[in-house]
């Protein structure tokens, strides 16, 4: 299969681009699109051959449930069979926006969107081209992120065409993504409601609109197996490069010599070592590779880069790879959640 490319500027598209991806919806094929947090891979929600198309593209379990994008709140209402109060706060507060928030599934919603569970997970993105997709195409689009199974998800087009070229009919092009980390997920079918995966939005945000506590499913946190995530998705092995990649903590002069010391000994044996530094110690490594993923005070930007990072040392053939550690105040814990996966928790204190 040929994958078409179409240029879209979210400023101001054209309706030809669009109107030809509508049409591939329509007809049951799939479009990669921007979103705000990282590139999806739609097909139409309410058709399980959509979901079928979408599993086999990824090499995705079909255990895995996938996200339904909706353009207007009316939506949710024929997809959830009951929405709580409490959906309703949080969509008035982020909708549209980086929030997935699961509920108990209507009938409308195929078994295959959800990976054979009865609840659904919804999310309004909140980016023109996603939005008008949706619109447009009166389809409401079941979308995962765009990448292979198992790689780090898409911040640009150029990653979902690496992945997946000639395996899917078209892909938007609306430039690199706003935010670059997966939507925060919520569960509001528990009694008190729980994260299943950190995002943007973070807990804090989130107890002050419900007004009460938000609790993080245990399943994330723990770095052994003892407690499984409730999220499908967050069990896999997830994000990770080809090379080992190990986190270093602690008092920055530390990390720097503890990492120097570390490459020094790699190298001795013969092996390739990148480095993830931040400009503010860019300048103090000695590696084959280093690059910043951005001033440690930002951490929108640090967000932003991490996957494109992953993905570039891939590229680059390395053998190990050294990060600091980014246990930033807001969106600390999304970020060091998707790093510690890709490190498979290996974490040295200095
Ligand atoms: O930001 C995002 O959420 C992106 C963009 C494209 O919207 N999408 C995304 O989808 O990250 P995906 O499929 O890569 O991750 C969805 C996660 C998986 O971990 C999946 O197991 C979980 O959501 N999930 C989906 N439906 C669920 C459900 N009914 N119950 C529990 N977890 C669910
Ligand atoms: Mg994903």
């Amino acid at each position: 299969m040929e994958t078409k490319i179409l240029q879209v500027n979210p400023e101001q598209f054209g309706d030809e681009e669009l109107q030809e991806a509508c049409q591939v919806l329509r007809n049951d094929g799939l479009v990669a699109f921007p979103t705000e947090t990282v590139y999806g891979l739609g097909g139409n929600a309410l058709h399980k051959e959509a979901a079928n198309h979408i599993y086999a593209a990824k090499g995705r379990p079909s255990d895995n449930p996938l996200i339904v994008h909706i353009s207007e709140v009316k939506s949710l209402y024929e997809l959830a069979a009951d929405v709580p109060e409490a959906a309703k706060k949080l969509s008035e507060a982020f909708w549209p926006g980086p929030l997935t928030m699961i509920f108990p599934k209507s009938d409308i919603v195929p078994y295959g969107t959800t990976g054979g569970l009865d609840t659904v997970a919804i999310r309004m993105p909140n980016h023109p081209v996603a939005l008008a997709l949706i619109d447009e195409s009166g389809c409401m689009i079941a979308a995962p992120s765009a990448n292979t199974s198992g790689k780090p998800s898409p911040t640009e087009a150029g990653h979902v065409a690496l992945d997946l070229d000639g395996k899917i009919p078209m892909i938007l092009d609306g430039g690199p993504v706003g935010i670059g980390i997966e939507s925060t997920i919520i569960d509001l079918t528990e009694k008190v409601p729980m994260i299943l995966r950190p995002g943007y939005i973070t807990k804090e945000m989130l107890e002050e609109v419900l007004g009460e506590e938000v609790r993080i499913d245990p399943g994330i946190i723990a770095s052994d197996s003892t407690k499984k995530p409730k999220a499908p998705g967050m069990k896999y092995k997830h994000y990770a490069p080809k090379a080992d990649l190990v986190l270093v903590e602690g008092e920055q002069e530390a990390v720097v010599a503890k990492i120097n010391a570390l490459v020094r000994e790699k190298q001795a044996a013969g092996l390739k070592v990148g480095v993830v530094a931040t400009d503010e110690t860019e300048s103090l490594y000695q590696a084959d590779y280093v690059v910043t993923i951005g001033a440690r005070s930002d951490e929108d930007a640090i967000a932003r880069h991490l996957y494109k990072i992953l993905r570039e040392f891939d590229d680059w053939n390395v053998d190990a790879i050294y990060s600091e550690s980014f246990s930033t105040p807001r969106i600390g814990q999304a970020i060091m959640n998707r790093l510690m996966k890709a490190a498979g928790h290996q974490v040295i204190h200095v």
